[in-house]
């Protein structure tokens, strides 16, 4: 038996929507949910701030936890530095990248909307993985720090501001040819939190498509025949654990976290 945790990690909350489909398919694994909140959020840093952080912080987590795999639950962090924190550490790691193959795969427009954080949408990567999957798609993108924030308030409980949620997508669907979007890759795991939210505030009809179930299937895979405990125990880590996210708990137990500590 392997009761090594699986550790998923995000700068907030938005990893809690991998974990669910994650606990879903391997429902005997321990769960180490970690944001890092003294670095949240990600989406407005530099890639120079975010590549040094991050690979350090997995470093000492991966230390102290001892993780059977490490999945990143956060495009920002695994567009910036998957490469580097798999260099650094001798753990599987899974990472998250915008479902733009899938969403490509879909759209009958042939143009897809991509919703990230701003550092995400203007990666590299992003328009590779467009000029691979999508070539023959009109690929719009966005970024929204706002909705990041939206995200992170509903799972402490606060009302959604639908306002500023058709704020921020407009800032997607009013760009020229907007209005032929039929698909919206969430490239942010923080916003299949607010799936409803987004969907009532999208000017017209959309699918919403992301990439918690492909990680899900990698992780089953990567893990195929390690047995977890019967009684399987998660817990959620902060890099700060203050009165925010505290408040947090109510949530974190929909999820099957009952327990909180700091790092
Ligand atoms: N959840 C993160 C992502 O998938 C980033 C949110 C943030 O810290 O800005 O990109």
């Amino acid at each position: 038996m392997d009761d090594r945790p699986i550790l998923l990690f995000d700068s907030g909350v938005g990893g809690l929507s991998v974990l669910a489909t994650v606990r879903e398919l391997l429902p005997q694994a321990s769960l180490v949910y970690v944001a890092d909140s003294a670095g949240f959020p990600y989406g407005t840093k530099s890639e120079a701030e975010i590549a040094a952080r991050v690979p350090a912080l997995l470093g000492r987590l991966a230390e102290r936890y001892d993780p059977r795999l490490i999945v990143i639950a956060c495009n920002t962090a695994s567009t910036i530095a998957l490469g580097a924190v798999r260099a650094a550490l001798d753990v599987p790691i899974v990472g998250t990248v915008p479902a733009i193959k899938p969403a490509a795969e879909i759209s009958a427009t042939r143009v897809i909307g991509v919703l990230g954080t701003d550092a995400t949408v203007r990666q590299p990567y992003v328009a590779d993985l467009a000029a691979r999957f999508a070539s023959d798609c009109t690929v719009l993108r966005h970024g929204s720090a706002a909705l990041v924030e939206l995200a992170e308030a509903k799972l402490r409980g606060e009302p959604a501001d639908r306002d500023s949620c058709r704020a921020a997508l407009a800032g997607l669907f009013d760009q020229p040819g907007g209005d032929r979007i039929d698909v919206v890759v969430n490239a942010c795991t923080h916003f299949p939190l607010i799936a409803d939210e987004l969907a009532a505030a999208a000017p017209h009809a959309v699918t919403f498509v992301d990439g918690a179930n492909g990680i899900a299937r990698r992780v089953a895979h990567l893990t195929a025949g390690q047995d977890g405990p019967a009684k399987p125990k998660h817990r959620a880590v902060f890099t700060r654990l203050s009165a925010p996210e505290r408040r947090l708990m109510r949530a974190l137990a929909r999820y099957g976290i009952d327990r909180l500590e700091s790092l």
